[in-house]
């Protein structure tokens, strides 16, 4: 008998880039998901369904047995903090920084700083293992914004290009890490559905060496 597998992929930048991933293990979704309100949606093999969902409740479904499968950043599974997870793939897409910035020409002040950021429990961290005390403020969005309106002396978030950082007077600090997107799995479930999840592992990760050779034969 075949278990269904549910995969939860975070909608927003990840998820056109993963569904490619996805196809080359024999997983499409049936439904156009541009023009659907559903949460849950059939694919092209009918033991496997996909849920498409905030890319920070991820972890939680997968941690918790909601979903066998889930595809997120680094950046949320650090925050997360990966219990009951394994990580078994690095997608190698919607590649980034997680870095501090703060005001151009304002370092950061001696002794007790402000922080906001959405990565809390990340921020907290990487403060403490610097030796420095900081009161972290919670934002959802729009970080740039606080230290240009005196809400903090720094910021924790995600760098790309940079350009967010310099339209707002920014300047990154401190690199905290490099983020990728990655597949993470149940760890219940990678005992008890192995058959079913080891081919769809292994066929994602011959996408992304293929993706990475084709990306290195560009350069
Ligand atoms: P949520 O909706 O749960 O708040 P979000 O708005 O951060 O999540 P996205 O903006 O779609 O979601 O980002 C998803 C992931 O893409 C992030 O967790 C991070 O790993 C990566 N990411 C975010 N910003 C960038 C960027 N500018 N360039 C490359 N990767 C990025
Ligand atoms: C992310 C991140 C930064 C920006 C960095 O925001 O929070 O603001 O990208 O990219 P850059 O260095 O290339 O400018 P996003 O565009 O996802 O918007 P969000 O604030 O809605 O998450």
């Amino acid at each position: 008998m075949t278990d269904s597998i549910t995969i939860a992929l975070s909608k927003g930048r990840i998820l056109k880039e993963t569904l490619p991933l996805l196809k080359e293990a024999g997983i499409e979704l049936l439904d156009d998901i541009d023009n659907s309100r559903k949460l849950v949606f059939p694919t092209t093999d009918p033991s496997v369904r996909i849920l498409i969902i905030r890319a920070t409740d991820v972890p939680t479904y997968v941690q918790y047995g909601g979903a066998d499968l889930g595809v997120t950043g680094k950046d949320v599974l650090m925050e997360h903090g990966g219990d009951g997870l394994y990580e078994p793939l690095d997608l190698n897409i919607a590649r980034c920084r997680l870095m501090t910035a703060g005001p151009v020409g304002k370092p950061a002040p001696q002794g007790r700083l402000r922080v906001a950021t959405k990565f809390v429990n990340l921020a907290r961290r990487h403060y403490a293992s610097q030796g420095r005390q900081a009161d972290i403020i919670k934002l959802y969005g729009a970080m740039e914004l606080a230290p240009i309106l005196g809400l903090a002396d720094e910021i924790v978030d995600i760098v790309d290009t940079g350009n967010t950082l310099k339209a707002n007077g920014l300047e990154a600090r401190a690199l905290i890490d490099h983020i990728s997107t990655r597949l993470v799995v149940n760890r219940a479930s990678m005992k008890m559905k192995h058959s079913q999840l080891h081919p769809i592992i292994e066929k994602m990760g011959q996408a992304v060496e293929r993706q990475r050779q084709a990306d290195a034969a560009i350069i």
